[in-house]
């Protein structure tokens, strides 16, 4: 199997900083032996930096974060800040984040705020329901363009996509997504992304799946669904199910 990226989203989990690096020596201790994916953690904002100081065999990465630098802006976390932390990717466009406001414009600074500090940004697209008329793979199209404009195959190249079907997330989730869902969007967001960046370019960025993933979908959502790697948010809290998930992607 080609080597996948594997990136655990806490949320705004856990309350506790005694607790989240409870839960990175956890994660840390489950990695199967022969584990030759990538696996990334991304705490919330506040244990960033004691969790870069004990993270090892993994790697970090961040929820976002302000696309300036440095200056006048209350409140804000700057991505420049989680570099020098140690952050090597970030989740950005994530559905909540979208939800409380978050635009394609903000997404794609914070996309070229990355790239400018070697971090790769985990772009989450997705639509939110999904009807007969297949609007869904215009919804997707629509924010990857708008997220994407202005990258150079140079700098797309660094770039993740997830597809997280907004339906399919979290506790409220509709269903799961089936490996025929994944699979045609996964193969329809590479055509976009060829017509964006050129063939090559397109089928080296690596496309990730995300919702409801656990240790019994993991396989067929890279297997059939054909991602290159998966988003998991609730069960990144728990380790023997994180456990049984690395292990099933073993082969
Ligand atoms: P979930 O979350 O695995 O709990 O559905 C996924 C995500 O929001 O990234």
């Amino acid at each position: 199997m080609k080597e996948k990226l594997i990136v655990f989203n806490w949320k705004m989990n856990p309350v506790k900083e005694i607790d989240a690096l409870k839960n990175l020596q956890e994660t840390i201790r489950v990695l199967p032996k022969k584990n030759e994916n990538t696996i990334v953690v991304c705490p919330p904002p506040i244990f960033l930096s004691p969790i870069a100081k004990k993270i090892k065999k993994i790697l970090l990465g961040s929820q976002g974060g302000f696309y300036e630098e440095s200056g006048a802006f209350t409140g804000e976390n700057s991505l420049k800040q989680y570099a020098v932390l140690g952050v090597s990717y970030s989740i950005v466009g994530h559905s909540e984040m979208r939800a409380r406001g978050v635009s394609d414009e903000y997404i794609s600074l914070q996309v070229s705020s990355c790239l400018k500090n070697k971090i790769s940004p985990i772009i989450c697209v997705g639509e939110k329901e999904r009807n007969d008329d297949h609007w869904h793979f215009h919804v997707v199209k629509d924010q990857l363009e708008k997220v994407l404009k202005g990258l150079n195959p140079t700098q797309a190249k660094k770039i993740v996509i997830a597809y997280e079907p907004v339906w399919a997330i979290g506790k409220n989730a509709l269903r799961e997504a089936t490996k025929e869902e994944c699979m045609e969007m996964i193969i329809f967001i590479r055509r976009v992304l060829s017509d964006l960046f050129g063939e090559k370019i397109a089928h080296s960025i690596k496309i990730l799946y995300g919702g409801s993933v656990d240790e019994k979908n993991a396989r067929m959502f890279i297997e059939n669904g054909q991602s290159d790697g998966l988003l998991v948010g609730r069960v990144s809290l728990q380790p023997k199910s994180i456990k049984q998930l690395l292990e099933t992607l073993v082969w």
